[in-house]
């Protein structure tokens, strides 16, 4: 399933600000260490919030890792990110990375909710971590929303039904307690909260054009290879289109759409 980067890099200020929420929480300590040894960002995207990590930490090798090529190639044609000689981007999938013993700081953001097998990974991911570093996570926590829900239901029912079924997740992500449980159980001091963002959004059909660029993807894949002459594509997208409408008016100054992300951040003592 290939990403766009630019349709998602749309809304990259409501987009970016859960990862700066995130990794301000991040207290690293100068106690035994100048800087962190190595910095990874476990599916980092195009790269621009991987960059922030290498301002930050100019003496700490800073790694994102990814498994879309056309997201990394974006990172390798951004000139911005040509200035950190720290910054380095590998392609490769989340599920087959394990931390290394200088890995100080895992940040990933926006990104676990891709990986079925991630609250399986943790466990083994906090156990391998070096002592004193640090891992801090954000997931989506919306899939419950309406327009998460509306794009299951009226995927549910017709002519797009058999192309979507088991195509859309309701449940990818645990509640900060869960998160926090499984970070307290690996040894960590660790806290997890959820923050609901009032996002306003311009333009005539902002959810769509939002989650067009994430949460929709796998459906839109799905009934483009069912229908490759893009007609049931667009049935459904009418559809959902409309539903969205009702759900999210706009008003004089947009539309808001309510956005609960959930995020964990501990240290390994
Ligand atoms: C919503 S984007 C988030 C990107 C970036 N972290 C940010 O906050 O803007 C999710 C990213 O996770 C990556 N991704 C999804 N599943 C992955 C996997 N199994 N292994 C590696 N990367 C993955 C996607 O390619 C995409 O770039």
């Amino acid at each position: 399933m290939r990403w766009d980067p630019s349709r998602y890099a749309a809304f990259a200020d409501d987009r970016g600000r859960p990862f700066h929420d995130l990794v301000a929480q991040v207290a690293w300590s100068a106690d035994t260490r100048e800087a962190p040894r190595r910095v990874v960002d476990l599916g980092c995207g195009p790269g621009a919030l991987t960059a922030t990590l290498a301002a930050r930490w100019r003496s700490s090798r800073v790694v994102g890792i990814d498994s879309s090529a056309e997201m990394l190639a974006s990172a390798g044609a951004d000139p911005a990110l040509a200035d950190l000689p720290n910054l380095s981007f590998e392609l490769g999938a989340i599920e087959d990375w394990t931390p290394g013993p200088t890995d100080d700081v895992v940040v990933t953001n926006a990104a676990l909710q891709w990986v079925p097998s991630h609250v399986a990974l943790l466990p083994r991911w906090l156990d391998a971590m070096p002592s004193g570093s640090w891992f801090a996570m954000q997931v989506p926590g919306n899939f419950g929303s309406p327009s998460h829900a509306l794009m299951r239901s009226i995927g549910a029912s017709g002519p797009w039904a058999p192309a979507l079924d088991g195509v859309l997740r309701s449940d990818p992500v645990l509640d900060p307690a869960g998160y926090l449980g499984i970070m307290l159980d690996a040894g960590f001091v660790a806290r997890a909260w959820e923050t609901t963002y009032a996002q306003l959004l311009p333009g005539e059909d902002p959810v769509l054009d939002w989650v067009r660029g994430t949460g929709l993807r796998p459906a839109l894949a799905a009934l483009d290879a069912a229908d490759p002459s893009g007609a049931l594509t667009a049935e459904y997208v009418d559809r959902y289109r409309a539903a969205l409408r009702e759900a999210y008016q706009a008003s004089a100054h947009g539309t808001v759409y309510p956005f609960r992300r959930v995020f964990a951040v501990g240290r390994k003592p």
